[in-house]
């Protein structure tokens, strides 16, 4: 039996990276998937690559209107909807005194603020239905402890980890359960972006910082995204029926909590 069979889910910034490979494991776990992105073009050709159970949307997670649009676009497309993993974010990495007020809104609209409004909308659409869902917050261990050029985007992350607390405890009560993934560090287009960030300020040769944070994580290497498929099943599917507002650590050892 397929774990997510039936299942309706919507994932943002899923038109590559972890969102992505999110789709597709949940597409084979039996699932019909929303491919959410500011990105559209490349969020129709993900879905074009995972199969007929995936299907794209356009949402930019700044806009009301746009996360409105999206959950009218789901419902159309499957009637309802069971999950929602908030995977759409951004990055920026700046000495303190280099922070910019562009760089702290731009990435508090979309981690912070695009998660709380994505998370009412389907949670207002589940309340509506009456039977319960699933709502994954894409953390990071980046939100777990600050780092020296990365204040920003650690402390919206910090702020993913009180959403999906404060979420779950109120949510619990329509049976949905809000819980949140933090991984640790991941192969992809991403890493790419904050390695050129940290050749900038550290002054390292491109590839440089990655290899040094490699050799630092206790299991020895980056994380795939597939590495993180099997907790992103677990907490959509009902074997997750009595957990919340919890944050998982999926790192290869790099925090314990
Ligand atoms: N890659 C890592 O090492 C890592 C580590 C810890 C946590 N995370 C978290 O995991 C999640 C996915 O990371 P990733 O590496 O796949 O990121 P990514 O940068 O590869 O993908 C992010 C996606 O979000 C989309 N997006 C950006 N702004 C948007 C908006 N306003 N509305 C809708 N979509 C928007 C982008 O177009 C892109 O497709 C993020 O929340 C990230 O913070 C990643």
């Amino acid at each position: 039996m397929k774990r997510l069979q039936e299942k309706s889910a919507l994932i943002t910034g899923a038109a590559r990276g972890i969102g992505k490979v999110f789709a597709a494991a949940y597409v084979n776990e039996g699932a019909t998937v929303a491919i959410a992105d500011i990105n559209f073009d490349a969020a129709e050709k993900a879905a074009a690559e995972i199969g007929d159970s995936a299907y794209a949307i356009r949402l930019d997670v700044t806009s009301q209107g746009s996360i409105d649009d999206c959950m009218t676009a789901v419902i159309e497309r499957t009637g309802k909807l069971d999950i929602l993993i908030n995977n759409a974010a951004l990055f920026d990495a700046a000495p303190i005194a280099e922070i910019t007020r562009d760089s702290y809104s731009r990435l508090y609209d979309v981690n912070v603020a695009g998660t709380l409004f994505t998370m009412q909308a389907a949670a207002r659409q589940m309340i509506r239905q009456g039977h319960g869902g699933k709502i994954i917050n894409m953390a990071s261990q980046a939100g777990r402890r600050g780092e020296s050029l990365v204040a920003v985007y650690c402390s919206t992350k910090a702020a993913v980890i009180s959403l999906t607390q404060s979420a779950g405890l109120n949510l619990i009560q329509h049976g949905i359960n809000v819980n949140a993934i933090a991984p640790g560090v991941v192969e992809g287009e991403h890493w790419d972006h904050v390695d050129a960030m940290f050749a900038k300020w550290e002054n390292k040769i491109p590839g440089q910082k990655k290899a040094e944070v490699a050799a630092g994580v206790p299991a020895g290497r980056f994380a795939t995204p597939e590495d993180l498929t099997g907790m992103a099943i677990f907490l959509a599917s009902s074997e997750s029926d009595y957990i919340l507002s919890q944050t998982y650590n999926v790192d290869g050892g790099q925090w314990m909590s």
